[in-house]
């Protein structure tokens, strides 16, 4: 049995489809709170699952800047108290990090072997997340995914902000050229942590589409798709201060997959139509 936490969200929509043959408890923070150490706790130590895929994470990045106690008690310590719960039972972690972990100055794409340095409060929790993990278990795996496409009615992201202003009848979008990053299509990620965790061959992995792009370039891909004729203004993120800052560039690849001809994801452009497929085709 494996065990889910956060299993609500973009990323936890995938994983009755794609884990059909093994027997899933997919917990949300209603039934399991990964801030709740001894429900935590409890519930690891009385079910022993194969693994604990961890979910569970505030993922807005305004919100974690504005709340920051609240982002490092879900982001840090409810993911130490996973960590610490699954050390105690001998039991593998399967924890989920980001490409926010970087400071976005480097010209190329991140791999796994550039240090981290967040630049916002997101960030910052998230990769003392994947510290906790790496401190205090031997047997994990924590998959970095860059920009989250996926979820249909749970998407919450960019792909679903243009989708919903397209349908709301906008002929213009003014859109940002000047952030760079590699969309991940959550479903592939599902798949690819899937395969991977099979291995036995612990540690850390990027796991990203092929490619980077700007979000303009994302948006100009989604109006293609739609045959709609919506402009796209490429500007200046300057124009749209946020509460968080969003780093020049998130673009990563997925290096250690490559070196052990274990990366199967597909270019950002298919996966992107694929998903638009599954949901917008659907409607
Ligand atoms: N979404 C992205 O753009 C993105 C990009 C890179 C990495 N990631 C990482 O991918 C993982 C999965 O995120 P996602 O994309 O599926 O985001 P998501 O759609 O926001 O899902 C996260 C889920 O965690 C739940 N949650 C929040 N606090 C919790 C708590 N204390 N206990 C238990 N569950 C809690 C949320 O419930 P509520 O909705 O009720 O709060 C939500 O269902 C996270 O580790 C995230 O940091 C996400």
């Amino acid at each position: 049995m494996i065990l889910i936490t956060g299993s609500n969200g973009m990323v936890g929509s995938y994983f009755k489809e794609e884990f059909q043959d093994e027997e899933l408890l997919l917990t949300d923070i209603d039934t399991l709170d990964i801030r709740n150490y001894g429900k935590v706790f409890s519930t690891i130590s009385n079910l022993k699952p194969k693994f604990v895929i961890n979910l569970a994470a505030e993922t807005d990045v305004d919100k974690c800047e504005t709340e920051i106690d609240h982002a490092f008690h879900t982001n840090v310590i409810g993911t130490s108290n996973v960590a610490l719960a699954c050390q105690a039972n001998d039991i593998i972690m399967v924890h989920i990090s980001t490409a926010g972990v970087f400071d976005g100055e480097k010209h190329d794409s991140y791999t796994e072997f550039d240090a981290p340095n967040p630049q916002n409060i997101y960030g910052k929790t998230k990769f003392e997340a994947d510290k906790v993990v790496m401190q205090t278990l031997k047997r994990y795996y924590i998959f970095r995914p860059g920009w989250m496409i996926g979820g249909k009615e749970k998407d919450k992201k960019f792909v679903a902000k243009i989708i919903k202003l397209i349908q709301k009848g906008q002929t213009n979008l003014n859109v940002v050229n000047d952030k760079f990053g590699s969309p991940t299509y959550a479903k592939e990620l599902v798949r690819g942590i899937k395969e991977i965790i099979k291995t036995g061959y612990f540690g850390l992995y990027h796991m990203t589409n092929k490619g980077t792009c700007s979000r303009y370039e994302v948006a100009q891909e989604i109006v293609n798709f739609l045959k709609k004729d919506v402009k796209i203004t490429p500007i200046s993120s300057a124009a749209y201060p946020l509460p968080a800052l969003r780093v020049r560039s998130e673009a990563m690849r997925n290096y250690k997959l490559d070196l052990l001809g274990l990366n199967n994801m597909s270019n950002w452009q298919d996966a992107l139509h694929d998903y638009l497929s599954s949901w917008i085709g659907s409607c």
